[in-house]
């Protein structure tokens, strides 16, 4: 045996250089693309070629989406300095571009031409919150498919959508561009997006890449403030956080946008751990990362030196392409020639853009997405607007309805009154630059086109908000709160005047577009006080009266559900506004759309939502006990819970049944459930599991949602709906992030919202 290790220890120099050499070249074989061509043009391209080649421009122009705008992009462009631009829209002016990146520059390599198209290009959808409440995967890829037939009409092919960032703060006014809460949800809607975006075939002229943003956390931004940083636990982050993103690489996402927010005190554009240890390494991304609008540059602002420093750090930590900030353009060579990156780093970087033109197919036909004739057949055609009007009357959540005064008669005598009644500028919702408000139908005008039997009459009664600092911040993109010449009593008066001789009062209500979104965080989320004074007033009135609520975010409505009104929440609906409204206040619709973040009682409960945990001290008794995990001045619970929705007509459910009382770990478990619809109206019905695992090594939610089922049930009508869970949704990351599930016993509960009592159990052996 002596003799056997000393030969053994002798071979081993020998065996060490060839295990290198075999990892060396496999690595190397590794970062070639597998596509020939793209090799090949690498192999063209000097380092500055490259460079420019993660250089993304934005020339200005349209609706602006940052604070600062390129400069002097078409020399830029000539130069081999640009790899893509983005706020550039129609076929002739994209063409244009295109023409200078295939013609004047060295390589003739094409641009990739991004945009926001974030709930529809120019057939605008509810915003995102609002699509999230449809609960309907097919309609939301549908939307999505839409909204790339039209962008890619337009000269798009690279979109900046699905934001997937699970939020629980609506202080945080980007709340509105996600699917709210639920990271199970959140992920299935991510799958629809990503999926209805790029279908199965980029090269095709009416798919183009989706980018899963913000990557990641952004969410959580401390305080619900915007930009704000995040802290967050690996266990919380790998549980609740980070799904939807993994969904959507999952289902192909060819880009990723990385976030303004740091993540352990690194800025998530250059913070590698999550870019190229979790992203690429444990993920397997083979897309491309782009930073955020700037958010290269502003990790000077962060704290982590000058652009030339960070610029080395996002690209080390795998960072491919800089949004608008220059700081690849300008730095990365200087950095090379310093050894502080290397000339594989900026190729590989290069290389992942080419294979994204590649995919796009415009290598072959740089003009793919340039054909003329297109805009005029595409976009906004009436399929479309048909589209926009389905997904916007099931996004609709009925929150309450008094006495049953909905739906109204199409022969009513209705006041229309409130600020956003008849207001064209405030129905698209936020994130919507592609979007024009001229093709908006107003409510006004809905109730008109749906009932033109009903004697309406109009009244403002009052502004959004009375205050005119507050409406100068909101009015950036143009005019969203337009503030009266008359004084409010006046205004008041007139909304008075005309439910005196209504027979029932719908007042519109809430928030303007501008007052949710990026950079509209708000530490008040209640409706604003000139608003809710014109409510109260209407409540006393006696007349029945439908508040039609408007907001991109749960808002703070406690005093609102206590008065004797309605209450339907509209978000913020897009193009077909008032004729989506319209339908569901007069009953061609029965609302069926269910809320996916919980609505707070007040703002010192956030975060509040349905998958919190029992506490070492629970609160077990309605009554309030000392020493328990509560408050003093308000419950527990959500003012709303998650999933809530209230429709025409009435479900009751009934027979859980479990097919397995005992399951192993590779085995499904099908949880049936009886439910009738004991109502006078056929409706639609989404029904909701929620699973609570009983011990386990990580603290477990009280309750979190694994699965649901949008269903049509008729008046009278009963169906038994069977909901399947899969080995993986009884697993969680514990402790070691390993993704697992312990044995032992799962409760599950059915219903129509996450309060469901409707119980049963099984064992995971
Ligand atoms: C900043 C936003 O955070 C991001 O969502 C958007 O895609 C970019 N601006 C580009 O407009």
């Amino acid at each position: 045996s002596i003799t056997f290790q000393k030969i053994k220890m002798k071979r081993m120099p020998f065996i060490l250089l060839a295990l290198t050499m075999f990892v060396c070249l496999s690595a190397k074989a590794q970062a070639q693309s597998s596509i020939p061509q793209v090799e090949a043009l690498l192999e063209k391209m000097t380092i500055e070629e490259k460079i420019g080649q993660l250089n993304l421009l934005t020339p200005g122009g349209g609706v602006a989406t940052g604070s600062v705008v390129s400069e002097n992009v078409e020399a830029k462009i000539k130069a081999g300095n640009v790899g893509g631009l983005f706020g550039v829209a129609g076929p002739d002016k994209v063409r244009m571009a295109q023409k200078i990146a295939v013609e004047q520059t060295r390589l003739g390599i094409p641009l990739l031409i991004g945009s926001d198209v974030i709930h529809g290009y120019k057939t605008t959808f509810p915003l995102p919150l609002g699509l999230a409440a449809t609960w309907d995967m097919e309609l939301i890829n549908r939307t999505a498919q839409v909204a790339a037939k039209e962008a890619t009409a337009d000269g798009i092919n690279w979109n900046f959508s699905p934001m997937v960032d699970i939020s629980r703060d609506p202080r945080w006014g980007r709340i509105s561009e996600g699917a709210g809460e639920d990271p199970f949800l959140g992920s299935a809607i991510a799958r629809a997006m990503v999926t209805g975006y790029q279908q199965d075939d980029l090269t095709r002229p009416n798919t183009m890449i989706a980018t899963v943003k913000h990557f990641a956390l952004y969410g959580a931004a401390e305080g619900g403030r915007d930009y704000n940083s995040v802290d967050m636990g690996r266990v919380k982050m790998f549980n609740d956080y980070l799904p939807p993103y993994k969904a959507a690489i999952d289902a192909g996402v060819a880009s990723v946008m990385s976030s303004f927010n740091d993540i352990d005190g690194v800025p998530a554009t250059g913070n590698k751990w999550l870019l190229t240890d979790l992203l690429r390494d444990k993920w397997g991304f083979k897309g491309f990362v782009v930073s955020d609008y700037t958010s290269l540059n502003e990790m000077i602002a962060h704290g982590l030196g000058n652009l030339q420093a960070v610029s080395a750090q996002a690209l080390n930590a795998g960072l491919d392409m800089d949004m608008v900030g220059e700081g690849f353009l300008t730095t990365l060579k200087k950095s090379l020639d310093e050894g502080k990156v290397t000339e594989d780093e900026i190729t590989q970087a290069c290389r992942r853009i080419l294979e994204a033109k590649y995919k796009l197919g415009l290598f072959e036909d740089p003009y793919r997405y340039n054909d003329e004739t297109r805009p005029e057949k595409d976009i906004l055609s009436k399929d479309n607007r048909a589209l926009a009007r389905e997904a916007a009357r099931k996004s609709f959540v009925l929150l309450k309805n008094e006495n049953n005064t909905l739906p109204l008669k199409k022969d009513a005598k209705i006041a229309l009154v409130g600020p956003l009644a008849d207001s064209q500028n405030n129905m698209l919702g936020t994130w919507s630059p592609t979007g024009d408000t001229k093709y908006a139908v107003p409510i006004l005008e809905g109730f008109k086109n749906v009932a033109a039997g009903a004697k309406i009459t109009y009244a403002k009664g009052a502004n959004i908000s009375n205050d005119k600092a507050f409406a100068e911040k909101i009015n950036v993109f143009g005019p969203r709160i337009e503030i009266d010449e008359r004084t409010p009593e006046t205004m008041l008066k007139e909304a008075l005047e005309a439910a005196k001789k209504a027979d029932v009062v719908v007042a519109v209500a809430g928030e303007a577009t501008e007052m949710t979104g990026e950079a509209s965080s708000m530490t008040s989320i209640s409706i604003p006080e000139s608003q809710k004074m014109l409510i109260r007033a209407l409540a006393k009135t006696g007349k029945p009266v439908v508040l039609v609520l408007m907001s991109g975010r749960p808002l703070t409505i406690e005093e609102e559900m206590g008065l004797p009104v309605s209450i339907l929440q509209v978000w913020h609906p897009g193009v077909e506004a008032g004729n989506a409204i319209a339908d569901v206040v007069f009953g061609n619709y029965n609302p069926s759309g269910k809320i996916t973040a919980s609505w707070p009682r007040n703002v010192g409960q956030i975060p509040v939502y349905h998958s919190m945990k029992n506490t070492g001290r629970p609160e077990l008794k309605k009554e309030w006990e000392k020493f328990k995990s509560s408050y003093l001045d308000v419950d527990n619970s959500p003012l709303i819970p998650f999933g809530f929705g209230l429709s025409y007509t009435t479900f009751e459910y009934s027979d859980i049944k479990v097919d397995h009382s005992e399951i192993t770990q590779d085995q499904p478990v099908n949880i049936s459930v009886t439910v009738k619809n004991t109502g006078n109206y056929d409706g639609e019905e989404v029904v909701q599991l929620y699973l609570h695992d009983v011990v386990r090594s990580i603290t477990p939610p009280k309750r979190t949602l694994k699965g649901f089922q949008k269903v049509m049930i008729n008046k009278g009508e009963r169906k038994t709906i069977t909901l399947t869970l899969t080995p993986d949704d009884l697993k969680f990351y514990n402790g070691n992030l390993d993704f697992i599930a312990e044995p032992g016993v799962f409760e599950v509960y059915v219903g129509g919202n996450s309060d469901a009592q409707l119980k049963t159990q099984f064992t995971l052996k």
